[in-house]
Parts: C-alpha cells; structure tokens; sequence
C-alpha cells in the first residue's frame, strides 16, 4: 500500500524524461541468468524487444540465449566467464570458444564486446589468466575478420582503486596497477574499452557517514567541494584518472553494470530509490562526467530480473527490473517517464 501511495508521488511530481532523437542514448541490461525458474531465453529476448532494451549483457556463452538473439538486432556483450580463462590461455581453445559462440553467429547476432573475466583481482589465481586470454581471443575475432565489429576487454570492479576521491586522485592500488597496466596497454592497442562495474549504492553503504544519499541517487543539488553532482560521476571520473596514471588516457570506460537493489533488509534498498536511481542514470547516460563531457556514457543496468539464486546478502537477489514472472518490479514503475510509454531508455 505505501509503495502504491509512493508511485502515485513520483510519477505526479516528476515530468517526463525527455526522449527525442538527438539526446537518444539507450541503455542495457545485464542478463545474471541465476534464478531457478527464469522465463525461457526467447520469452526474455521478447521482453527486451517490448521494452526497447537494444542492449544485452550475457555472462556466459549460452547457445539457447544466443540462438534467442539471433535476427533480434540486440547488442551483445558475451562474458567468458572467470571459469574459463585458463583455458583461454591455450590457443586452440579460444579459436574454438570464438568459433563455436561468435562467428557461428555472426552473422546474425550483432556482438559487441567480449569481456574475457569479470571482476578479477590482482591476487586472484586467475589474474595471470586474463591477458593471454584476452590476446587470444582477440586473435580468433581477427582471425574470423570480427576485429571491427567486436572489441575485446574484462570487466573490473572499482575495488582495483586504490584512491577514489577526489576523483581527478583516483590512482589503481599498487598490485592492481601491475596487473591492469598491461591489460590496458592492450585495450588501447586495439580500440576497445575498459568494462568497469560502477555501483554508489555499495560505495554509499559502505561509507554512509561521509556519503549523503541525494549524492549517491542523483538528486543533490548542487556540486560538491570538488565539483561534483553525484556520486556515479565522481566513481567513474576516478577510474578516468587512474587510467592516465597507468598510460591508458584514451580508454574509454563503458559501465558494464551499475544497478541499485529494491529490497533484502538492507540500508536505502528500496523500491523508492531504486527507481530514482535508475530512472536518474537513465537520463544521467546522455551526458558525460566533468572529466570526459562529451557523452554519452554506455551504461548496462544490473539487472533484467531479480535472481532468487544469486549468492551472497539478500539485497543481492533484488537488483532487477523484473520479478521471475516478468511482472515488473515496483521499481520500473517509478523509473518509467510515463504510464502511457513502453520504458524508453
Ligand atoms: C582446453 O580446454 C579443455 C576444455 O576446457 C581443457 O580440458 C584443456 O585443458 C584445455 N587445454 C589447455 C592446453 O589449456
Ligand atoms: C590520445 O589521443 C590523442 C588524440 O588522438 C593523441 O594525441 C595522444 O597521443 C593519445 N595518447 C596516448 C597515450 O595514446
């Protein structure tokens, strides 16, 4: 009932996000892919269809997602998942992982971006894993004459900083700079981006003495001391500043998640202000951040549906848009610009 009372509030006092075709950017959605009883993969790709999604995050080379997709003219980034790295770093199987998932669709999946791992750390057993993976998968994509179309990259967590504020001081921890120095050496090298999982919720909850939540949801008026409006700017300027620090400055960082969750019995997880920071992103991704203005930012929320198996607190299990059943959360109602629209991102 209150959450109804709630939506009525929103959706009265605030206009419409604009939508006309110059300021246009759309933003994706990550597929998490870990509930038990999630919709099957056409009925999801469907879902995207309907609601304009024209972006997809998969975190693993699923034939029946990609077989899904096909003719959709959805954007695709494929995870090799962490899993499969060290396999990777033999030349023959990343020929056959790019064989067997991306030319083999090539033709009619439209690829984006591979990111080979996600969120590994400089001292995970995996990080020495990551860059021949990364060179070989980007040999096959060239090898399949895919290098254009499809950039090769990983996918970090803002974890790797070892300074993060002010933003223009953000710097990588010193084990991370080693580990990314020559993964960023390689993107720059070949035109890709940087991935980077930019998430102010668990920056705000994890620093709520010093971190207001107007600055963390977009809704603070006013810049801060250093300039800054909001927190997802500041977060991801600081990844901008570590990247020169480590020789890298024309890396572009695309945001491969960023989401807030609606509710699991933590601090500020609420459907209220998930919405408002989703809907706030949403428009947010057609600007830029003051250290790189000229947008717009490739942004991919976390997640398309809430994930009844996903490890970890409670709170991790309500990230999504939608509920296993397709219904939408509460959440995407407050996010939606108007009731008449399908969701236009
Ligand atoms: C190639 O991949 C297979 C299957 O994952 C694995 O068993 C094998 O060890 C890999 N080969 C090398 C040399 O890494
Ligand atoms: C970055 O791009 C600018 C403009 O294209 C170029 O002049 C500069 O050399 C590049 N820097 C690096 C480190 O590649």
């Amino acid at each position: 009932m209150s959450v109804i009372l709630l939506l009525l509030g929103i959706l009265s006092s605030t206009g419409v996000v604009e939508f006309t075709g110059a300021q246009f950017q759309s933003v994706g959605v990550c597929y998490g892919g870990k509930g038990n009883n999630l919709p099957k993969m056409q009925a999801v790709v469907d879902l995207y269809k309907s609601n304009r999604i024209d972006k997809i995050r998969l975190y693993h080379p699923d034939e029946g997602a990609l077989q899904a997709l096909r003719g959709s003219n959805i954007e695709v980034i494929l995870g090799v998942p962490n899993d499969q790295l060290q396999s990777l770093i033999n030349v023959a199987n990343a020929t056959n992982w790019v064989n067997k998932y991306v030319k083999a669709y090539s033709q009619n999946v439209k690829f984006k971006y591979i990111a080979v791992g996600n969120e590994i750390h400089p001292g995970d057993s995996l990080a020495g894993s990551v860059l021949p993976a990364l060179e070989n998968i980007q040999n096959a994509i060239s090898a399949a004459n895919l290098q254009c179309q499809v950039k090769v990259s990983t996918a970090i967590d803002t974890t790797l900083l070892g300074y993060s504020y002010p933003p223009n001081d953000g710097v990588f921890s010193s084990s991370a700079s080693s580990y990314i120095r020559p993964i960023v050496n390689f993107l720059a090298r070949n035109g890709a981006p940087l991935l980077a999982n930019v998430y102010p919720y668990f920056a705000y909850v994890n620093n709520p003495q010093n971190i207001a939540l107007d600055y963390a949801l977009f809704t603070k008026q006013g810049n801060n001391v250093v300039g800054y409006q909001n927190l997802f700017d500041a977060m991801l300027d600081s990844v901008y500043a570590a990247l020169e620090k480590v020789g890298a400055p024309n890396v572009t960082v695309v945001v491969s998640e960023s989401g807030w969750p609606s509710e699991g019995g933590a601090v500020a997880a609420t459907v209220q202000n998930a919405g408002t920071y989703y809907r706030n992103l949403i428009s947010h991704a057609k600007g830029g951040t003051p250290k790189r203005p000229n947008g717009p930012i490739e942004i991919y929320l976390y997640a398309m549906f809430d994930e009844n198996q996903k490890q970890g607190q409670e709170i991790q299990q309500h990230f999504g848009l939608f509920r296993l059943d397709k219904s939408p959360v509460p959440t995407f109602e407050i996010m939606r610009p108007n009731p008449k629209f399908k969701l236009n991102f």
